[in-house]
């Protein structure tokens, strides 16, 4: 199978082992060309160290490797089957490029979105056919996260979300199909983890530090939610809350924060650029507020 994969950020590049590691002719394209020889240099560290931990053969590491094509141009995508795209979460930006790559793909291919909020059906509407149109949302890692959620939108024909919950099984995955509301399954539930946890350091009732250590030495979470806001990227996770407010009509549990906001702003994004809720660039991980 054939599979092209838009954005090589956080997402797209961890998307892309999964994929290939499952078999598929992987194609990796990014506007920003940088960033796609960044996540390919890092994936080939992480790919060295799963061979030194003898967790993958050397082979193994080779063929996942080789199986990502990187792409200068979105008319590499041909060919592809499926089309994943994984770009900035905006949803003129995203239908801008769904609709060019229609002008690139036939007719046959899925085409779907990793968005964590931007509504499916509203995506879909602006393609020539929608009904070839499916959200699938991994999670942060994607090769570690097993949850894929799959979100068939109105427009969505009835048998895509079956074909695509049972190629992510085969994909290592364990898929849920979602109705296609704002946050889906997770981020709405998300929302108020965050929203919750940013109130309470702005209302200075705890440090980011407080809050995760209490959510993860007391409460037994893997991470707390400062330390996942800086993994997610504090521009990302900002996106995703001003999506599912404004979709909810404003709904006040679902109001952003004003400190995450002035944080994006500083391009204080987290582990990407060094510098969140954590210092990254001393690597220790001393709260910033
Ligand atoms: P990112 O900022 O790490 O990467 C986005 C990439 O898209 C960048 O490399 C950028 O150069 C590229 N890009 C921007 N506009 C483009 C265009 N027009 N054509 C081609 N490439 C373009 O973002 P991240 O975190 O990977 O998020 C991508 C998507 O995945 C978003 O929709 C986000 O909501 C979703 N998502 C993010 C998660 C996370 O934890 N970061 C988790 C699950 C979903």
């Amino acid at each position: 199978m054939k599979v092209g994969i838009i954005g090589s950020g956080t997402m797209g590049i961890g998307i892309a082992q999964v994929a290939a590691t499952s078999g598929c002719e992987v194609f990796l394209y990014d506007t920003n060309v940088a960033q796609t020889e960044k996540s390919l240099a890092n994936l080939k560290k992480i790919l060295d160290i799963l061979v030194e931990k003898q967790k993958i053969a050397e082979e193994k590491s080779e063929y996942i490797f080789n199986k990502i094509k990187p792409c200068t141009k979105l008319l590499d995508f041909k060919d592809c089957d499926l089309v994943i795209e994984a770009i900035i979460e905006n949803k003129e930006i995203k239908t801008k490029v769904f609709q060019n790559l229609e002008e690139i793909v036939s007719d046959k291919c899925i085409i779907s979105s990793n968005t964590s909020s931007i509504s499916i059906t509203s995506l879909s509407s602006e393609l020539k056919i929608p009904s070839r149109f499916i959200g699938i949302h991994f999670f942060n890692p994607a090769p570690l996260m097993p949850l894929v959620e799959v979100i068939p939108g109105l427009l969505t024909e009835n048998k895509l979300a079956q074909e695509i919950y049972t190629l992510m099984e085969s994909w290592g995955k364990i898929p849920v199909i979602a109705k296609d509301v704002p946050g889906f399954i997770v981020n709405r539930i998300a929302r108020s983890f965050y929203g919750e946890a940013l109130r309470i350091v702005e209302e200075n009732i705890a440090t980011p530090e407080q809050v995760d250590d209490a959510m993860r030495t007391l409460g037994n979470f893997k991470m707390g939610p400062f330390e996942l806001m800086d993994l997610i990227g504090i521009d990302v996770n900002f996106s995703v809350t001003k999506t599912v407010y404004a979709d909810y009509f404003h709904d006040p549990k679902y109001k952003p924060s004003l400190l995450q906001q002035r944080m994006a702003e500083g391009k204080l994004l987290g582990r990407k650029t060094g510098k969140g809720f954590y210092d990254y660039s001393k690597e220790s991980q001393e709260p910033r507020v």
